[in-house]
């Protein structure tokens, strides 16, 4: 990515720590994430993946460590701090209410008015306008703007919100597993969508379990194990197989093989 040789990091956790009571869910991870790249975030069950997102978006305080933004120590109070700086996370239940139209979820929170005398209304026309335009940049035709969100498929839900928080300006994109209750059609489509917004020169953080889905994307992969990290490689640095170990702990897939005398 040459987008790394020009750019500096919009975002750097550095030796970030995170304790809950006497679980340490990471214990000093440090990562940069630069505008354009789409930096995969892998690791097994309980590795600390959300709880380093949710640090990154200013859900949680770290317990030890600095983020920067954009070069300047960052201290959010909460996630509409973070949100306001350009900081956007979309998670696999997306909040959306099924039996509204995609405008309207679109909008939701962000409603456009439209004045008429001394009364304001929900500006449907532009609304609808706009939810098509952006649709239609990610890939997706909607049969209509009224169209309910409840009969996109999963695939096109992600995609709603993840279109949704590019008009709204994200500058940090954060997917927390949008492929992991999709079919390969529909996760093809997600992928699909976060190239394009990579391609917009915003950051994407790609938390996956999935190591093809990583791979198929990705440009930089960070694996964290148990609250560490081993680093960050870069694509074409590593092969499925490292990166699979690495996730696994591959260690302990070793040990396992050993007790249960045979391949795993
Ligand atoms: N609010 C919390 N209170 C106490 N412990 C927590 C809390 N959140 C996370 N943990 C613990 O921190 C560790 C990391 O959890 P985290 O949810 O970040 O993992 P993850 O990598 O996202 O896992 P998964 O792939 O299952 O989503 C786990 O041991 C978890 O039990
Ligand atoms: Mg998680």
């Amino acid at each position: 990515m040459n987008s790394r040789t020009t750019h500096e990091p919009i975002i750097r956790m550095v030796k970030i720590e995170k304790h809950f009571g006497s679980v340490i869910a990471l214990a000093g991870v440090s990562v940069d994430v630069y505008p354009g790249e789409c930096h995969c975030l892998l690791g097994d069950n309980g590795a600390g993946k959300s709880t380093f997102i949710k640090t990154m978006s200013g859900v949680y305080k770290p317990t030890a460590g600095e983020i920067y933004f954009e070069d300047k120590p960052m201290h959010f109070e909460d996630p509409r701090d973070a949100i306001a700086a350009g900081i956007a996370t979309v998670h696999q239940h997306l909040a959306m209410i099924p039996l509204m139209s995609v405008s309207r979820n679109f909008f939701m929170g962000n409603e456009p008015l439209k004045k008429v005398g001394p009364m304001k209304f929900f500006d449907h026309e532009f609304a609808n306008r706009v939810t098509m335009e952006e649709m239609q940049k990610m890939g997706i035709n909607l049969r209509g703007p009224d169209q309910a969100v409840g009969t996109l498929s999963g695939g096109e839900r992600q995609t709603v919100a993840i279109a949704r928080a590019v008009y709204f300006g994200a500058k940090v994109l954060i997917l927390d597993e949008p492929t992991s209750a999709l079919g390969v059609r529909q996760t093809a489509n997600v992928l699909a969508t976060i190239d394009k917004v990579r391609k917009q020169d915003i950051a994407v953080v790609f938390i996956t379990h999935n190591v093809r889905h990583a791979l198929a994307v990705g440009d930089r992969f960070t694996v964290l194990n148990r609250g560490k990290t081993l680093g960050t490689a870069q694509r074409g640095q590593i092969t499925p197989e490292e990166l699979q170990d690495m996730m696994a702990g591959g260690q302990e897939l070793v040990e396992l093989e050993g007790s249960l005398g045979g391949t795993v």
